[in-house]
């Protein structure tokens, strides 16, 4: 098997560098910088990225790998403070730079076969260091204006290291960057697909899971759906799924889940109502991240109870995938959200985790679903987060909000799709905002909610940009919210792209 690492030192947008690696048809994942050795070179290793980071290379803190890495005999690549690390720990010399670049600038590429056919073009650059000195055995193989050494190489020992970032898409030549590094440099043939997988995952389930029994949690949602239509063609009847209504659902969610799971997956799917539960402990809670891991928490106790009912259950499957993980901090990035199944779980429960989809992305996930022949709408559905309207509350949970919530959410989600939008928006739904403000109906002065509507177009809910709504749209699911929906009196639509906003408010 062909596989690129990349230490990630822990910039939030590492993960790009494996979305572009695997768009070169080779395996890569994201480890932490002090992976040992034996974990780096595991199966296959062809090649190591040092990302970037927040960090400085002269810090005390600052983030380091072994240098044994340089020796491994694959090359590696140096991306940003990657490029640095790779200088500081080869005796060079890195210095704050006189000017701070972050944008995109002309870059004069030299002789190098990281640049093959690549024309003198814009790279991005956002960095605070840069290499002053080369180490020894280097030579410097690009520039731009404020930065002479914006790209160096030791080509003997096949190390390389570039000052921009061209995993992102403001690099002119992103995609032809990466082939050069994974086809030209680390001599990789390609042909890994997430879809041409589906037979290998199989095996792994049958041989992992053996004659035990798994539980799986369900929530509608692509991830979790896929992971079961997986785990059922490899265990079968071994498999129990557990849909829990928590009370945090969308308008007829349930019945419609249901009736996917039963009529069109044929999945062995049980129905727990834990609407009490949830609410209870969630009661006059108002911090994003506490309510958050009472969720997962809850969710985990609910599996525990029902796994007994049915005689016991070895192995929990979730439909974990790779961003849920880095959000929720793994790998060196720091804590933006805790995903409900992964940093939002209890320290302590009674299952081995099943997690088939974690080296995934949504996309990739997608297509996994659709090479298991599951239903286009499944497959295709908007995402929706484990908690729900738990974190579309914003402050704390009360049953009027979420009635609020509920109401508003269906006349946007039916306005969208007879616009035909939503096919085109990768998730949209309505947010309380929790804020009261002024306004006049008939004739009389209102003071009650307002109502946030989110709709954001993406690839992999990595990076977003707000949707592009034409506005009789949005004033008729305005005009149809007010009037509709009692208690609401405005309606503000979030104009915030991700970054620097997240896609859901909590
Ligand atoms: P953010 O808000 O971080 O969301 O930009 C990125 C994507 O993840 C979904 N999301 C979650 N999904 N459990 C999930 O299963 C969670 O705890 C969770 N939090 C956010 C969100 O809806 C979006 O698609």
């Amino acid at each position: 098997m062909e596989r690129i690492v990349i230490l990630n030192f822990g910039a939030q947008y590492n993960q790009l560098i494996a979305r572009r690696v695997r768009e070169q048809g080779v395996y890569s994942e994201l480890l932490p910088p002090m992976s040992s050795i034996e974990r780096i070179k595991g199966d296959g290793l062809s090649g190591i990225i040092l990302s970037g980071s927040p960090d400085s290379v002269y810090d005390e803190a600052g983030r380091k790998c072994d240098p044994a890495v340089f020796s491994l005999g694959v090359p590696v690549l140096g991306i940003c403070y990657g490029m640095q690390l790779m200088t500081y720990l080869l005796g060079g010399e890195v210095k704050k730079a006189p000017v701070r670049e972050y944008a995109g600038v002309h870059a004069n590429f030299g002789n190098s076969p990281l640049f093959k056919d690549m024309p003198d073009s814009t790279v991005w650059m956002s960095h605070n260091d840069m290499v002053t000195r080369l180490p020894e055995g280097f030579e410097a193989v690009a520039s731009t204006k404020d930065c002479p050494n914006a790209a160096m190489q030791n080509e003997g020992r096949r190390l390389f290291a570039v000052q921009f970032h061209p995993e992102v898409a403001h690099t002119e030549y992103c995609a032809k960057f990466f082939s050069n590094f994974v086809h030209g440099v680390c001599g990789c043939k390609g042909g890994w697909s997430p879809e041409g997988l589906v037979n290998e995952l199989v095996e792994d389930i049958k041989k992992r899971v053996g004659d035990r029994r798994v539980v799986a949690g369900l929530s509608g949602g692509v991830d979790s759906s896929v992971a079961a239509a997986l785990v059922s063609k490899a265990v079968g009847d071994k498999l129990t799924c557990i849909f829990v209504d928590h009370g945090l659902l969308r308008k007829n969610e349930a019945d419609e889940v249901m009736h996917f799971y039963r009529e069109n997956m044929g999945l062995n799917v049980i129905e727990v109502d834990a609407k009490a539960l949830f609410l209870e402990k969630l009661a006059g809670v108002a911090e994003p991240e506490k309510k958050r891991k009472i969720i997962g928490e809850s969710f985990v106790r609910v599996f525990e109870s029902e796994a007994k009912k049915i005689g016991g259950a070895e192995l929990l499957l979730q439909g974990t995938i790779y961003p849920d993980v880095i959000e929720s901090g793994a790998g060196g990035a720091s804590v933006i959200k805790s995903h409900h199944n992964v940093g939002g779980l209890p320290e302590k429960f009674g299952f081995e985790l099943l997690e088939p989809l974690r080296p995934f992305f949504k996309d990739e996930v997608r297509a996994i679903g659709e090479a298991l022949g599951m239903p286009k709408e499944l497959v295709w559905r908007q995402p929706f987060p484990g908690p729900g309207l738990g974190i579309r509350v914003i402050g704390d949970i009360t049953e009027e909000k979420l009635s609020i919530l509920r109401e508003s959410d269906w006349i946007l989600r039916d306005e969208i799709k007879k616009a035909g939008l939503d096919k085109k928006i990768w998730q949209y739904f309505t947010v309380f905002t929790g804020m009261r403000s002024v306004g006049v109906m008939g004739d009389s002065r209102t003071y009650d909610y307002a109502i946030g509507v989110r709709a954001v177009v993406s690839t992999d809910a990595m990076t977003v940009e707000f949707a592009d709504i034409p506005a009789h749209v949005l004033r008729r699911i305005s005009n149809r919210i007010i009037a509709e929906v009692p208690h609401v009196n405005r309606v503000v639509y979030d104009i915030t792209d991700k970054p620097p906003g997240t896609i859901e408010w909590e």
